[in-house]
């Protein structure tokens, strides 16, 4: 499976979602996750990310962090099919790192 990671927070840029096949994106307020048990595994979604958000989880933390946090909230947040529109202050968080810390705790 495919997993969103830390570059997405704040930033959102929601391309990955219109390529999707499977409509596997869920939503939560400044982050997407992937549904790993929907994920086709079929990676189209990857490149489109601007920040490179989207990695295989054979690239997770070692502790399998990402695909821990995909799985918990594509539960809880609702399906998104159809891009949106993206923050506004997006750019000022493309280069920070430890976002979800940050903002999720
Ligand atoms: Fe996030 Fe990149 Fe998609 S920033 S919303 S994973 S295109």
């Amino acid at each position: 499976t495919y997993i969103v990671t830390d570059a997405c927070v704040k930033c959102k840029f929601m391309d990955c979602v219109e390529v999707c096949p499977v409509d596997c994106f869920y939503e939560g307020e400044n982050f997407l996750v992937i549904a790993p048990d929907e994920c086709i595994d079929c990676g189209v979604c990857e490149p489109e990310c601007p920040v490179d958000a989207i990695v295989p989880d054979t690239e997770d933390e070692p502790d399998g962090k990402w695909l821990q946090v995909n799985a918990e909230y594509a539960k809880v947040w609702p399906n998104i099919t159809v891009k949106g529109v993206p923050p506004a202050d997006r750019e000022q968080y493309e280069r920070e790192t430890g976002k979800f810390e940050k903002y999720f705790s």
